[in-house]
């Protein structure tokens, strides 16, 4: 994308609500607009939006193998109440049998290179193939969730997918953001009410104590990093 259109869309979907933000990219790109959802909380006020208006968006998720129960519950809540389809992509048959008959099942806590190994095998490269043929790649990530992605932009160029990503919910508070699902009845994984705040894959994701970071659940046993390389910036 050239810079005058990146600007262009920045000033434009700046000045609007998330919501109509994403009825404006809908518009514009038409088919070739796609929404990762993890059915995280932001992700379920997004596909709320998308699924009421019947917008033009084509939701996926990635489906690591190691989720949790409560997520399939409420990917199975979610496209029943909006009616909507959720593309739903696997990591490699042979890639995870590999992974396995070599490392075993539990390698990603063995060390930090075993894990982004399995991360890749189970998250990235099933995303390269999700996100294949996208002009524009909407998630829910936002700024507060952690000093990373506190560093990312309303709208970004992504170098390494080669499309526009835009991040319509990345101002958003926490209280924001659960006082409006309360609000419009959107229906959320039950694991948050037992102190899950984010939510990965069940062998990589605890619970958080109270005071802790909204992220400390995740990959606990590492210091620093804590991300997977869905989102990674080059
Ligand atoms: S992660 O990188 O630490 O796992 P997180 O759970 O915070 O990500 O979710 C941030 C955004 O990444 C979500 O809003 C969603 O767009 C995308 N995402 C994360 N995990 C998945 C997944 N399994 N399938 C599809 N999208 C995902
Ligand atoms: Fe593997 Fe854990 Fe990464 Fe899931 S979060 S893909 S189980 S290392």
């Amino acid at each position: 994308m050239n810079n005058l259109l990146q600007e262009k869309l920045r000033s434009e979907l700046g000045n609007l609500s998330a919501e109509e933000g994403l009825k404006l990219i809908s518009e514009q790109f038409a088919d070739r607009t796609v929404f990762s959802t993890s059915f995280g909380m932001e992700d379920q006020v997004i596909t709320h939006w998308i699924g009421n208006a019947k917008m033009n968006i084509r939701i996926f998720t990635i489906d690591t193998g190691r989720l949790f129960q409560e997520t399939y519950d409420v990917h199975d809540l979610t496209r029943k109440k909006y009616d909507v389809r959720i593309d739903t992509y696997y990591p490699l048959t042979a890639s995870v049998e590999n992974l396995l008959n070599t490392k075993g099942p539990n390698s990603f806590y063995e060390s930090i290179e075993n894990r982004k190994e399995c991360c890749y095998i189970r998250k990235v490269e099933p995303l390269r193939r999700a996100l294949a043929g996208a002009a524009v790649w909407i998630t829910g990530l936002r700024a507060e969730q952690s000093a990373n992605r506190n560093a990312m932009n309303l709208v970004e160029w992504d170098e390494q997918y080669q499309l526009i990503k835009y991040n319509p919910m990345l101002s958003w508070s926490l209280p924001r953001l659960t006082s409006y699902i309360e609000r419009c009845h959107i229906p959320v994984n039950t694991l948050h009410k037992k102190n899950y705040p984010s939510i990965g894959c069940a062998p990589c994701t605890r619970a958080v104590l109270r005071g802790e970071d909204i992220r400390a659940g995740r990959w606990w046993w590492e210091a620093s990093g804590k991300e997977c390389g869905l989102h990674t910036r080059k």
